[in-house]
């Protein structure tokens, strides 16, 4: 899959297929409106462009229609591609991440998303200090959408080696095949 518009929505229409429960309407905060999920993690260099990039394949291969981006609680990396270990995980598994560029999140994210995923715990947390009053988006763990691995952290690679980056491929992987069926069933 080669590089695309990180902010272009999929092509591809949703059809209303069946009435939503309770769960799917705490879940779909802006239920009538295409989902649009945001990855969150501290330097926006490895794991949140990891999920990011799984997401955007899974949501392809399913052929769900989502807008999708990623971005850091920090500003460290402001501008940067992500990490070369992210990039060539990411296009050993078939996605090219090479054009990502890094971004700091911000409040204006809780509005024009409708998911944020913190990809740790302490990344929830900064985020739950950032979110301003008139927030709309579901904000949450993103392992919390892979059952039996509810609170827990998608681990840092970025003092590690291949393995956990393959480590963190894994999971974000996991993740988004949960959260792709998870939308689709309420589209
Ligand atoms: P990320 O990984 O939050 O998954 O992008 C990190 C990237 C950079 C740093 C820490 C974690 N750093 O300390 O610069």
């Amino acid at each position: 899959m080669g590089a695309e518009p990180r902010l272009g929505p999929i092509s591809i229409p949703i059809t209303k297929s069946r009435l939503m429960t309770g769960l799917d309407r705490r879940f779909m905060p802006g239920l009538m409106h295409q989902p649009s999920v945001l990855f969150v993690c501290l330097g926006n260099i490895c794991r949140s462009p990891l999920a990011e990039a799984a997401f955007r394949k899974e949501a392809q291969r399913m052929g769900l229609a989502v807008t999708v981006d990623s971005a850091g609680t920090g500003n460290w990396h402001v501008g940067s591609a992500p990490d070369l270990r992210a990039c060539a995980q990411a296009l050993r598994c078939g996605v090219d991440i090479a054009a990502y560029r890094a971004r700091q999140v911000s409040r204006a994210d809780f509005t024009r998303f409708t998911h944020i995923f913190a990809l740790d715990a302490n990344n929830l947390a900064d985020l739950r200090t950032l979110r301003p009053a008139d927030a709309t988006a579901h904000l949450g763990l993103l392992l919390d959408e892979v059952p039996g691995h509810e609170g827990q952290s998608v681990a840092d690679p970025y003092y590690g080696g291949r393995e956990d980056f393959a480590q963190t491929w894994d999971e974000v992987t996991r993740a988004a095949k949960a959260l792709v069926a998870r939308l689709q069933a309420v589209a």
